[in-house]
């Protein structure tokens, strides 16, 4: 048998030779042990590599300019192209895939959905249409169901898997405009909050509607959209003739992690009539823990519900999801008939997901989600999900104890915004010793944090999701938050020109 196999590829070698696409299996097999001994090295050393890198350095923008390239007549050595990523390309980055990720919403790189990438893309088969991978096909489908149950939809609920949380947010704007619109749609009206995700506003966009048309309703102390405000503009709007159809809400915002009044929300769309939609992009993958589905009650009422497990499942980017209680109202915004296709299914259990999305051709990226689910089992990622939520509100308890520290917004899940604020400073002087504290933070490279603007306050928020942060990263931070703390009072007491001190200003 071993001789036989050895003969085949021996004929398939030589058979190859002519063919300078098509590498033999020994060649595939080095490949593939070179790349892998690369990838292994880098993940072991993350922990180690700088939080970021500085964007302005010169040497940096220099190395990045010098990797613009005109388009090669003749092929280079694999081992030449991997130096060029791993030591020229890779570097001068965000390390997103580090401990020390807790910036905007970090996102993962779980390494069995890289190596479910690399066997969906070698073996390539096509899933956008059933009966072309039946067999892979149902593993995707698998994969959206096991999502709807996690926010609690009911059996017959499906979904479509996304690039990320945008394309799924535009695909349920589209999905609603149709089930609520007529083809003239002009008239229709969308409301969110004023923390909603700039991606609704955007999809509203490509979808057709005037910007004006995205109504952006007050929050209350807790950052979550007030329905009283919202019950009274969706009034004036019908008024002046308009049409209300959507309202969007939100289950952990990106400035604060801030969850609306699912349960609210769902009564006020119900009695106007609106679609709802959930944008739980961040928050949703918690509700495989207690705690997150005590503070996201009302979920599964909405008609649709973007999820990423790119964000709360530690996929790698790339990966989003949109869910909906019934598939048919996906099926009637998406499908369009051309001679050309195969026949479409009839049964409900067998789903071509072109019908159900704007894209035909694509990547299997079901695989990405099955492989480490499977591998792992969903409880080691209830578990990490729960470890995020105790580091945020550990977090939180340690940045109370500094000095001067305010907290801007307490953790609804892993998110916590906060801000240094010493007597003394005007409202603008305390957003510049913000930023300032942010850079120095940032400066020391062990973590990486940002900041956002909540109602003229420059905060500093920590977002942590990342499947390789522990306890000892944070650890760090609170240490680096500090120490910098400690550098900028120094340096403050000894006042330099452009000191932004509110004395300095009335001197
Ligand atoms: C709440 C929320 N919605 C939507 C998005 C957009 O998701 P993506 O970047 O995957 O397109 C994000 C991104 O961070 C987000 O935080």
């Amino acid at each position: 048998m071993v001789d036989e196999y050895k003969a085949v590829n021996e004929a398939m070698n030589e058979e190859t030779q002519a063919h300078p696409l098509e590498p033999s299996t020994d060649q595939m097999r080095v490949m593939v042990d070179k790349a892998a001994e690369r990838v292994i090295d880098h993940i072991a050393s993350l922990p180690r590599q700088p939080a970021s890198y500085d964007p302005h350095d010169a040497d940096a923008r220099a190395r990045t300019a010098a990797l613009a390239e005109s388009l090669p007549e003749r092929g280079t050595d694999l081992d030449g192209l991997l130096d060029l990523l791993f030591r020229e390309a890779i570097p001068p980055s965000f390390n997103t895939a580090g401990p020390g990720y807790l910036a905007y919403i970090p996102g993962g790189g779980i390494f069995p959905s890289a190596l479910a990438d690399f066997i969906a893309n070698a073996v390539n088969r096509y899933v956008g249409v059933w009966i072309a991978a039946p067999g892979l096909a149902q593993p995707e489908l698998n994969v959206v169901r096991w999502f709807c149950e996690i926010i609690g939809y009911p059996p017959e609920a499906g979904g479509i898997l996304t690039t990320g949380g945008s394309l799924a947010n535009f695909t349920a704007v589209v999905t609603a405009r149709k089930e609520r619109l007529p083809d003239d749609f002009l008239a229709g009206t969308i409301y969110t909050s004023d923390q909603t995700h700039h991606s609704i506003r955007k999809a509203a966009v490509l979808a057709g509607f005037p910007e004006g048309n995205v109504r952006e309703i007050a929050t209350d102390e807790d950052y979550r959209i007030r329905l009283d405000d919202l019950r009274r503009r969706i009034a004036e709007d019908r008024e002046d003739g308009l049409r209300p159809f959507m309202l969007v809400t939100s289950a952990g915002t990106t400035n604060t992690g801030a969850i609306d009044d699912l349960g609210g929300a769902a009564d006020v769309a119900e009695d106007e009539g609106l679609w709802l939609h959930v944008d739980a992009a961040y928050g949703g993958f918690f509700m495989l823990t207690e705690r997150g589905r005590e503070s996201m009650r009302g979920i599964e009422r909405a008609d649709s519900v973007a999820l990423d497990p790119h964000k709360g499942l530690f996929l790698p980017y790339g990966n989003g999801s949109l869910l909906v209680r019934e598939p048919e109202t996906l099926r009637r915004a998406h499908t369009i008939f051309a001679d050309y296709m195969p026949e479409m299914q009839q049964d409900t259990d067998l789903v071509d997901f072109c019908q159900l999305s704007p894209e035909l051709s694509r990547d299997f990226r079901g695989l990405r989600a099955w492989l480490p689910i499977k591998l792992f089992g969903i409880d080691a990622f209830r578990s990490s999900l729960d470890e995020k939520l105790d580091l945020a509100r550990w977090a939180t308890d340690q940045l109370r104890e500094v000095p001067d520290m305010e907290i801007l917004a307490e953790p609804k899940l892993s998110l916590t915004a906060f801000r240094w604020a010493p007597a003394g400073y005007s409202e603008d002087g305390l957003n510049d010793l913000n930023r300032a504290l942010l850079k120095s933070v940032n400066a020391r490279q062990n973590v990486y944090i940002t900041g956002t603007m909540l109602r003229g306050q420059y905060a500093l928020r920590i977002c942590v999701l990342s499947f390789r942060t522990h306890l000892e990263r944070m650890q760090r931070c609170m240490v680096d938050i500090r120490e910098c703390i400690e550098e900028l009072t120094t340096s403050i007491e000894e006042p330099v020109a452009g000191d932004v001190r509110e004395a300095d200003q009335h001197t």
